[in-house]
């Protein structure tokens, strides 16, 4: 077979675009989708300055008619789809109690919803390949929970449990399905598009005070990040070219860590840890 044919999602920033351009390096055929292709530039110079087999297309992961154009004019160029990489996602911040219920809809609108959406209508494309693969960006936020971040997490577990069952019925057909969980990466995700739910930073809230402490926390590590974001991109490339691949993938600081202690330590001794770690305390 020539050239693997690669979706990816969101790839205005981060993990997105940093994958096309890597997976294009390794020879595959990319699609970037991006929700607003006045994004595209940085993307466009790469591609026309090193000659990659990119093409971009504005793809809204909520939107299911950009979804379908955007597929029609691959099966009308390729005739298939080998990869999709669900990557496209943001987290809201926020206590319960200060997100609106179209805040927290909003966030399981793209990072769950977003997910459904792409698989749905990409199924038929995928099944014309003879090693389609599905990769879902999730998070160790999928596989634990911290106050504060209930719509994101929600969103990412959210996809861990879809990501399994589909796993188990698409094996049946021939097909893969992999997740890889993220911890903490210095992309936009955690600058630039961290949402807060609008109630969250009013003094008014009977969460304020906790919020700040959530929000400085979060500052603070985040102004000490050194991770870097290709060893994502890297694993990306690996879920695609290996044989077996594994089907959790939990890479970052922390992150494997993190995911143990909340599966199986006590709840009791999480609960204790994280009050110490985030509101000091005991
Ligand atoms: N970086 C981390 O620490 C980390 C950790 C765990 C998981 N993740 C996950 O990794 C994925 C990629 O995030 P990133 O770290 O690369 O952050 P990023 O730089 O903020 O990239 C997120 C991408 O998603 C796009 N997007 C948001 N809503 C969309 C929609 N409705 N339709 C299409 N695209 C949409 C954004 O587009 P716009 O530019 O238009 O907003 C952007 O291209 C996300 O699913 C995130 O939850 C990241």
């Amino acid at each position: 077979m020539d050239k693997k044919i690669v979706l990816i999602t969101g790839c205005s920033s981060g993990f997105g675009f940093l994958s096309a351009i890597h997976l294009a390096e390794q020879g595959y055929r990319v699609i970037a989708t991006m929700r607003n292709l006045a994004k595209s530039s940085d993307l466009d110079d790469e591609i026309k300055n090193r000659n990659l087999p990119i093409t971009t297309r504005q793809l809204d992961v909520t939107n299911i008619d950009s979804i379908r154009r955007c597929l029609r004019e691959i099966e009308d160029e390729y005739g298939r789809l080998d990869v999709l990489v669900n990557n496209a996602g943001y987290g809201i911040g926020g206590f319960f109690e200060d997100l609106s219920d179209h805040e927290y809809r909003d966030q399981m609108e793209t990072n769950f919803f977003g997910v459904l959406n792409m698989v749905r209508e990409s199924l038929q494309l995928l099944r014309k390949s003879d090693d389609a693969r599905i990769i879902n960006i999730s998070s160790t936020a999928g596989l634990t929970t911290t106050p504060g971040m209930g719509a994101y997490n929600s969103s990412k577990w959210a996809v861990e449990a879809f990501s399994e069952s589909l796993r188990q019925e698409l094996a049946l057909h021939g097909m893969k399905v992999l997740l890889i969980e993220p911890g903490p990466y210095p992309t936009k995700v955690l600058t630039t598009n961290t949402r807060f739910a609008e109630k969250a930073h009013d003094p008014i809230s009977l969460n304020y005070k906790f919020t700040q402490q959530l929000y400085e926390k979060y500052k603070q590590n985040n102004a000490t990040l050194k991770s870097d974001p290709m060893e994502i991109v890297r694993l990306i490339g690996k879920l695609i070219a290996e044989k077996n691949p594994s089907f959790r993938n939990v890479r970052g600081p922390g992150a494997k860590f993190r995911a143990f202690m909340h599966r199986f330590l006590p709840w009791k001794f999480n609960e204790w840890v994280i009050r110490r770690v985030i509101f000091g305390k005991v």
